[in-house]
């Protein structure tokens, strides 16, 4: 009989956004009834770059409050040529993380069996990472403003805000995320040389929250030493903290040095539990391969299965992940990881080995 029930809300969004959403949607329907103890229910919400240009907002009134009642969020993308990114960025998706409280942005990187990466040492076992991204203030705060627009002496400040509150609680969610994996190691991430406020508080609280982890090794880096460490000594690293900024910057580079950014998920998480988090591949909506067939569902398929450990069928997302590096080990793989598949193909065969793992 099934007992637990998930209620997703879908959000492919703009670009490709929606095509990587239904190859999501389609594999984690045929894992719900192959498993056949849990359901998930989904609900598809069309708002868009489109619903901007119609309506003027990319969220409806009371539209949050409607998200509000799902369990997950399952998100594609934002972003379209005609509308500048800081508008769909802070319309649509900062517009539910925000107020989501999603201050936990979780970012894992490996090499899947079958895929290379571009460094050429890097054997697959060198480079398995998680990135904790603070995901509510810092450099993100939107705090700011501009003066005298237009003029040859026109002035413009973006300003970052470290809380203490805000600071202690991403450290404090990147120490118990070190703990649990194997290693017990967390690189802390700065920049307290040149930023001397509010990444001094920062490296404060990681000394003060390290106390209450005595099994958990960790280490300073600077953010720009730390773009070489990656590059250069990739298995001295396992779990990293870094600010909003810094963190958007490394994990990019860290899916890169992985083999795509078509296969890295991120997940927006309220630790609390009392809203909603939101799953999203890390890739954006790219109007260069729209509607061509060939977006690579993968780190959408990662991003699934990262939601579904989060409601804790840890059980099902393992058949999942190992289904879908299965499939790239066989070479079935989208043009960005050296295949020729397109996402349809790709999405059938994480199907039919999931049909063989039950
Ligand atoms: P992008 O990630 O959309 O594309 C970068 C490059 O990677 C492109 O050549 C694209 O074709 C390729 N690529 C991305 N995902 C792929 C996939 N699944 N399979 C195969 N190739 C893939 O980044 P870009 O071009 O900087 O941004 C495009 C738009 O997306 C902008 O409007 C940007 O603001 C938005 N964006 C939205 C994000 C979000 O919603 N979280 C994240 C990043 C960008
Ligand atoms: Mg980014």
């Amino acid at each position: 009989a099934v007992s637990r029930k998930h209620s997703i809300a879908t959000m492919g969004a703009d670009g490709i956004g929606p095509e990587v959403i239904n190859a999501g949607v389609q594999v984690l329907k045929k894992l719900a009834e192959l498993d056949g103890s849990f359901t998930l229910d989904f609900k598809n919400y069309d708002w868009s770059s489109e619903t901007y240009r119609k309506t003027g907002k990319y969220i409806p009134d009371g539209g949050l409050e409607e998200l509000q009642k799902h369990d997950a969020i399952l998100f594609g993308a934002v972003g379209a040529p005609d509308v500048p990114d800081h508008i769909s960025l802070w319309g649509l998706r900062l517009a539910i993380c925000q107020p989501f409280q999603q201050y936990a942005n979780v970012r894992p990187t490996k090499i899947f069996r079958g895929t290379q990466s571009p460094l050429r040492n890097a054997a697959h076992s060198d480079l398995d990472w998680v990135i904790v991204r603070e995901n509510s203030e810092g450099e993100y705060a939107g705090q700011g403003g501009r003066s005298h627009r237009g003029q040859p002496w026109e002035t413009a400040t973006e300003v970052s805000i470290f809380s203490r509150h805000g600071v202690e609680r991403i450290m404090r969610f990147a120490f118990q995320m070190a703990q649990k994996r194997p290693r017990k190691f967390l690189t802390v991430v700065t920049k307290s040389n040149a930023q001397r406020n509010g990444m001094v508080l920062w490296d404060e609280v990681a000394v003060d929250v390290a106390k209450d982890f005595p099994d958990v090794k960790w280490d300073k880096m600077l953010v720009d030493a730390m773009t070489c460490r990656m590059v250069l000594d990739p298995k001295s690293l396992d779990t990293i903290v870094a600010t909003n900024l810094h963190a958007d910057i490394l994990s990019d580079l860290a899916a890169a040095l992985a083999g795509s950014i078509g296969i890295a998920p991120t997940s927006n998480l309220d630790p609390t539990r009392k809203n909603p988090s939101m799953f999203e591949p890390i890739h954006g909506s790219a109007f260069d391969i729209t509607g061509k067939g060939v977006a690579n569902p993968v780190g959408t398929f990662w991003t699934a299965v990262e939601m579904l450990k989060w409601l804790s069928e840890e059980e099902a997302a393992k058949r999942m992940m190992d289904a879908v590096e299965t499939v790239t080990e066989r070479g079935v793989m989208t043009k960005d990881l050296g295949g020729t598949a397109g996402t349809q193909e790709v999405t059938d065969a994480v199907c039919a080995e999931l049909e063989k793992a039950f």
